[in-house]
């Protein structure tokens, strides 16, 4: 039983990676190597981005998350931003044959829209259905999670001078969900790596690099231990490098660059790395700037989609009071201007809000201060204001 649930995973997640397989065959391990080294390369398809207002699907979310988002759309709006929002909410539901999906007016409205705003979403335990952030990634391919980690001027941590960015894998590694029982007592997990979706990260990461003047790409990984998983991964790295001869590259063991980050972090700048890896380092990394509260994500997808959003969690203790703090969800926001070319407007927020912080008189709680949330959310409008 296990071993067919093993066969169908690798069967569909083969599928999704546009592969052709008969899925009533038995596949052996040797197989599935050489069929996923016979994928096609995906050929990306940008987004055209008109001068105007730009409509974005904004996914308000849990808990603080209606919270946070007022504000953010509250400083959009005194900046002036040019994007329009289409709030949408996203419950999984089941779909026909029983399948976990996100509401279908949420999935058309990121389809026609292809940018995303998403404040944070609960994951109930024992729900029965599947982390709606994970079925977000897989529903729209998000393949490369983005996390710049920069320190805050008047926020201090224990370093300074943070300024690298960690690119995650997002859609395979240890997350590809492959997990069965052998025997009684011994349970296998299948890190699966491809040489598409290595391929595809390392390019992302390169290009990220060039497009953000960044100096230099690091790629992260244990191929001295994993030879063919983080092998393969680490070549395709290599291989793109040979592609961008102008963003340095250099390439180190994972317990390295933990043992190094935590001594000097200002010795990296981006780093590119598989998934798990991914989770725990871009985490540690927020670590060193303050935390999830102030640090922005994104999450890039095929066929140019891309959310942005923040990392902390819905926050139950605080939620409906006032006090949450809207910087990580503010600072994501700015992420996705720069991501859509409107980088007037992304400067213009960001400065407003660093300054506020910079200041330290209107501060939320979680930042040292005694301000509510829409205190802090009107200081940095006033600043907007006082701008123009
Ligand atoms: N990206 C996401 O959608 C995401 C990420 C993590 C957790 N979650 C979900 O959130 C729920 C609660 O998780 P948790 O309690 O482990 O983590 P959490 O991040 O919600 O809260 C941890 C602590 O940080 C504080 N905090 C978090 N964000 C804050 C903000 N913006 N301003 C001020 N304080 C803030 C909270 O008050 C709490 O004390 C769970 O259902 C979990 O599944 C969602």
């Amino acid at each position: 039983m296990e071993t067919h649930v093993y066969h169908l995973q690798i069967v569909n997640l083969l599928t999704k990676l546009g592969l052709s397989i008969n899925g009533k065959e038995k596949l052996k391990p040797q197989e599935l190597s050489r069929v996923v080294g016979a994928a096609k390369n995906e050929t990306p398809q940008s987004r055209t981005f008109i001068r105007g207002i730009q409509t974005v699907t904004l996914i308000p979310g849990d808990g603080i998350g209606p919270e946070i988002s007022n504000a953010v759309m509250k400083i959009f709006e005194a900046a002036k931003a040019p994007i329009r929002w289409e709030e949408r909410n996203v419950t999984a539901i089941r779909g026909p044959g029983g399948k976990w999906m996100i509401p279908p007016d949420a999935k058309e409205s990121m389809d026609k829209n292809k940018i995303g705003l998403k404040g944070p979403l609960k994951t109930p335990i024992a729900a029965g259905h599947p982390s709606m952030n994970l079925l977000l990634r897989k529903t729209f391919d998000l393949y490369a999670n983005v996390r710049p980690c920069v320190s805050i001027e008047g926020y201090q941590t224990p370093y300074t001078d943070v300024n690298l960015v960690t690119i995650r894998e997002n859609t395979e590694g240890e997350y590809s969900g492959i997990e069965h029982v052998i025997v009684d007592g011994v349970v296998q997990s299948i890190k699966l790596i491809t040489e598409q979706a290595s391929k595809r990260i390392a390019e992302y990461a390169f290009e990220y690099a060039r497009n953000n003047q960044r100096a230099s790409v690091t790629a992260v990984h244990k191929a001295n231990i994993m030879r063919m998983s983080d092998g393969l991964f680490l070549r395709k790295c290599r291989e793109a490098a040979e592609k961008y001869k102008d963003v340095k590259f250099t390439e180190m063991y994972l317990d390295t660059v933990c043992l190094n980050m935590v001594q000097d972090p200002t010795q990296f700048d981006v780093l590119v790395m598989p998934n798990l890896y991914g989770d725990i380092l871009s985490d540690l990394c927020a670590g060193l700037i303050g935390g999830l509260g102030v640090t922005p994500s994104g999450n890039i997808g095929a066929n140019g989609v891309a959310i942005f959003e923040s990392v902390h969690g819905t926050a139950p203790d605080i939620a409906g009071k006032d006090l949450a703090n809207p910087t990580a969800l503010l600072l994501s926001a700015v992420m996705m201007l720069r991501h859509m070319g409107l980088h007037g407007h992304a400067k213009k927020i960001e400065t407003a809000c660093f300054d506020t912080i910079r200041d330290r008189k209107v501060l939320t709680k979680d930042l040292g201060g005694n301000s509510k949330c829409s205190e802090f959310t009107e200081a940095i409008c006033q600043r907007m204001k006082d701008m123009d």
